[in-house]
């Protein structure tokens, strides 16, 4: 049976709220519960011990060469788990924590080696979300977390997500409501001259390269051909039960799409957004996802719409597509995911 708490992520005092105490007080017997952070929820345990992190692959489903992210509180936390912090990791921790920005360090060896899933080096980030960093200082340990899905599927911007993947397969969940940012946090490798982007994410490329001046991108991230060095980019991930298709241009492309497919029998659906939300008669469902003139907003609403679609039964859906600028590069990426890849040019 999986416990529900409720934290209202607006309140003062968290830390002394009795349902953040009992939910840490989980994490410090050795379960794994979920939490809300500022991008997606997470799926937490104890980062030092290796229970809990068995409990974390085993509750998702997920291939264990894939490493965990290690959510900290305090900057003596990553000092606890990381050598080295060269000056420029450290200016993006003074720049973009806490929020939605993940560093891979090279590894003390202080947390699990199921945590790191063998590599010497370990990801690290201090998310801003309320609820997450009073539940990480009441456990007072630093907290390995994936996002709360089972793997394969969207990550859970709500509690009622993590629940239709994890209902009885995890101890508990911290209910704190719809998150914000609503992709996951960027992750960058600190170790390679210039730092490297291994997963596009709510901190963007230019906002880092305004703090850090030059950034390299994972080759792995536009050749198929490369192995991605964040070995969860190379899953396949985020794909609703439909075929997916990206179709740049949207509008009359996709409708001369969705003629054509309603004319083979087949229930069609759009992923749109609040802008074009009248342009498509023709399909059977129509979702939209935020406003296009505001990408935050679309990040936002992807995950939940990427998951109403399958209650929507739809046998093919076709996708509008966004410029990858600021998140809009994290939102393609996921996109281009859940399509598999596949893209009407
Ligand atoms: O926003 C987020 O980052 C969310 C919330 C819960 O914090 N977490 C999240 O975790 O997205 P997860 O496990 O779904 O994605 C972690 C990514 C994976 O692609 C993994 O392969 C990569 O980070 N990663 C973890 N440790 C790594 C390491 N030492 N080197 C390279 N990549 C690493
Ligand atoms: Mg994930």
């Amino acid at each position: 049976e999986t416990k529900q708490w409720r934290a209202d992520p607006l309140t003062a005092g968290l830390e002394n709220d009795p349902q953040i105490k009992a939910a840490a007080q989980c994490l410090i017997e050795g379960e794994v519960i979920a939490f809300p952070t500022e991008t997606v929820y997470g799926l937490g345990g104890n980062a030092k011990s290796r229970d809990p992190i068995r409990k974390i692959y085993e509750a998702k489903g997920r291939p264990s060469d894939n490493p965990l992210i290690v959510h900290i509180a305090t900057p003596e936390q990553v000092r606890e788990i990381c050598t080295e912090i060269n000056p420029i990791a450290k200016k993006l921790m003074d720049t973009f924590w806490p929020g939605p920005l993940t560093l891979v360090l090279p590894s003390r060896g202080e947390v699990s080696d199921a945590v790191t899933a063998g590599l010497s080096t370990v990801a690290v980030r201090m998310p801003s979300h309320p609820v997450a960093r009073a539940l990480i200082r009441t456990a007072n340990l630093p907290i390995a977390a994936p996002s709360a899905n089972r793997s394969g599927h969207p990550s859970p911007t709500k509690a009622e997500h993590v629940l239709h993947d994890l209902d009885g397969r995890i101890a508990g969940i911290i209910d704190g409501g719809e998150t914000g940012v609503g992709v996951e946090s960027t992750v960058v490798d600190c170790t390679t001259t210039p730092v490297t982007i291994l997963r596009p994410g709510g901190i963007s490329r230019e906002q880092l390269i305004d703090a850090i001046g030059p950034v390299a991108d994972d080759p792995a991230m536009t050749r198929p051909d490369q192995t991605p060095k964040a070995p969860g980019m190379k899953y396949k991930h985020y794909a609703p039960e439909a075929v997916m298709y990206l179709v740049p241009g949207g509008g009359e492309r996709i409708q001369g799409l969705v003629a054509h497919e309603k004319n083979n029998g087949r229930r069609v659906g759009v992923l749109t957004t609040e802008e074009n939300e009248n342009g498509y008669p023709l399909a059977d469902v129509v979702l939209t996802c935020g406003r296009r003139g505001e990408l935050e907003s679309v990040a936002h609403s992807l995950f939940a719409v990427l998951r109403d679609f399958d209650s929507k039964k739809v046998d093919v859906i076709y996708s509008e597509t966004f410029p990858e600028k600021g998140i809009g590069k994290a939102i393609m990426n996921r996109l281009s995911k859940a399509a598999a890849g596949r893209l009407i040019d």
